[in-house]
């Protein structure tokens, strides 16, 4: 074998999402995000377009994430839906993440590669930084609001037209116990043809 193979097995089953409520406030260091977005580049890409865009708030500049995400969910929220309660979560994730990344799409020039794949790839991309991020213990959360999909939301992170964003990736230091996940056998997911 040319890898612990019990060892990212762990690792890929012990992925969860952890809410930023869950979170404390241990700081997670440049370094750490940054070998994030190391590992997320080496994601399959079709045609190599590495279309992957990150946007990493953390810090003081959390509080340009929070007051956008707030604005677009006053602004984009049909009053019949519109509630106190998810307004105040939405403007408090970025604030109890030591680390918001804005996980987004870059449309390049290549027609051939269908738009599907090109979003494929980044959720590629994401699923290595949730990997790693467990390897150090820190909980990751993506989270993806329709407020998102915007052309607004466009215009803050500076993406072009046919760009996405495609949700927003919280990290923190959980305060709780790591959660346990359920999933269903593979028996249920797959049929054979041999
Ligand atoms: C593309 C994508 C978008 C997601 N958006 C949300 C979201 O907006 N809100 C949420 O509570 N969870 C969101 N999740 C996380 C799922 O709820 C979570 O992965 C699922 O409950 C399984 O739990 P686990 O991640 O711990 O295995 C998202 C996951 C993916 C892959």
């Amino acid at each position: 074998m040319k890898y612990n193979l019990s060892e990212i097995t762990e690792i890929i089953k012990n992925r969860r999402t952890i809410y930023p409520k869950f979170f404390t406030s241990r700081k997670v260091h440049k370094e750490i995000v940054e070998h994030l977005l190391n590992n997320a580049t080496w994601a399959p890409t079709h045609g190599n377009t590495q279309p992957w865009r990150f946007k990493v708030f953390m810090g003081e500049s959390r509080s340009k994430l929070s007051n956008k995400l707030g604005d677009l969910y006053k602004k984009n929220t049909p009053r019949e839906l519109y509630k106190d309660e998810k307004f105040e979560k939405i403007i408090a994730r970025p604030f109890l993440s030591s680390v918001s990344i804005v996980i987004c799409m870059e449309r390049g020039g290549n027609e051939k590669i269908p738009e599907i794949e090109e979003i494929e790839a980044v959720a590629c991309a994401v699923q290595n930084m949730c990997l790693t991020a467990t390897a150090y213990g820190i909980g990751s959360f993506w989270s993806s609001p329709k407020i998102i999909y915007n052309n607004e939301m466009n215009t803050f992170l500076k993406l072009k037209e046919k760009d996405k964003c495609l949700g927003v990736l919280y990290l923190g230091y959980p305060s709780i116990e790591w959660p346990k996940g359920q999933r269903k056998p593979i028996e249920y997911i797959t049929d054979w043809n041999e």
